[in-house]
């Protein structure tokens, strides 16, 4: 299929890096929230990483300027998604909301499109059950931050067709990215790993063992890798963390129950970066320990 319009459901933390980078690769983008706030955090943040990227002398002025015009927000699906090639659906890992969407989408979009979601760790098979299209619905898992990550999850559903996953493949090229390929199993492949060790970081901190600047200095300094598992759980949001593991948890055991001191720290509302508290104190613009 040639895609030329790619719509984009929730401007949040992913949606926005997946709208930006479809249109730094030229497509024509639609970029749908509930929230009228969000959508122009969104491009706000978009703008931000578009400077930064001339800055590093990656793109040109003229470049950032075409690519903010590919952009149009809106907070209708009705209004907007009636004409896409593609939709690639970032709203919360919340099973019974995404269904609500594609079946939405189902009945909105043109009968060629296809429907991807950015899911996580849901079945794409229940998600594609929601429509009456599911050999075109598919599991299309970028990493965050969108615009600097490189690798997609491609997920095939019980019923994707090789051609939707042949069309996948050959957009996350076009947007710069490299795809591999994942069934359609809980959490699928990185996240069944990531989540395991995010848990444990917790159930660490929790136990009073280490504080959480030390769990994280402790993978960065010995592991290698570039940020802890509580700073990463932090930069994910802690209730896209949750909402996995609880996910995990009911259809893999108990090796996914989510630590109580990440489900105290949801309850509250304390989010991670995105709510300015989580693990780690971010009010002020510096990543401040806090004590549990
Ligand atoms: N955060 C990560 O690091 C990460 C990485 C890979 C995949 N994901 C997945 O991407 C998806 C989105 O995660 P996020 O971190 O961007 O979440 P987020 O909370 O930052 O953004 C979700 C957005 O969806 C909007 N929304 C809710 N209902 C909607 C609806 N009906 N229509 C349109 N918009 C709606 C919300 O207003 C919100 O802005 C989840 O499935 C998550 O598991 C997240």
């Amino acid at each position: 299929m040639d895609i030329k319009e790619i719509g984009v459901l929730g401007a949040g933390i992913m949606g926005s890096g997946i709208a930006q980078v479809a249109a730094q690769s030229g497509f024509s983008v639609s970029l749908v929230d509930i929230e009228d706030q969000v959508l122009k955090e969104g491009i706000e943040k978009i703008r931000e990483s578009l400077r930064r990227f001339q800055q590093k002398g990656k793109m040109t002025e003229t470049q950032a300027v075409e690519t903010l015009a590919r952009i149009r927000t809106s907070r209708s699906i009705e209004a907007t998604m009636s004409a896409v090639d593609i939709v690639i659906e970032a709203v919360p890992e919340i099973l019974k909301l995404k269904k609500e969407v594609f079946r939405q989408l189902d009945q909105i979009c043109p009968k060629r499109a296809i429907l991807a979601t950015n899911t996580s760790s849901l079945s794409i098979t229940e998600i594609a059950s929601a429509t009456k299209r599911p050999d075109k619905v598919v599991g299309m898992h970028f990493s965050n931050p969108v615009p600097v990550m490189v690798g997609v999850e491609v997920i095939q559903g019980l019923e994707t067709s090789e051609e939707t996953l042949a069309d996948i493949y050959a957009l996350t090229e076009r947007l710069g990215k490299v795809g591999y390929k994942a069934k359609d199993f809980p959490g699928f492949v990185g996240n069944r790993m990531l989540m395991s060790m995010i848990n444990e970081g917790f159930r660490v901190l929790w136990q009073g063992i280490s504080s959480a600047e030390d769990i994280d200095r402790n993978c960065r300094l010995s592991f290698r890798h570039p940020m802890g598992p509580l700073e990463l759980a932090d930069f994910i949001g802690l209730d896209t963390v949750f909402h996995i593991l609880e996910y995990l948890h009911n259809e893999i055991g108990e090796r996914y129950r989510p630590c109580p001191l990440l489900k105290q720290l949801v309850t509250a509302g304390q989010l991670g970066v995105k709510t300015k508290k989580g693990v780690y104190d971010y009010t002020g613009g510096e990543k401040k320990p806090r004590s549990f």
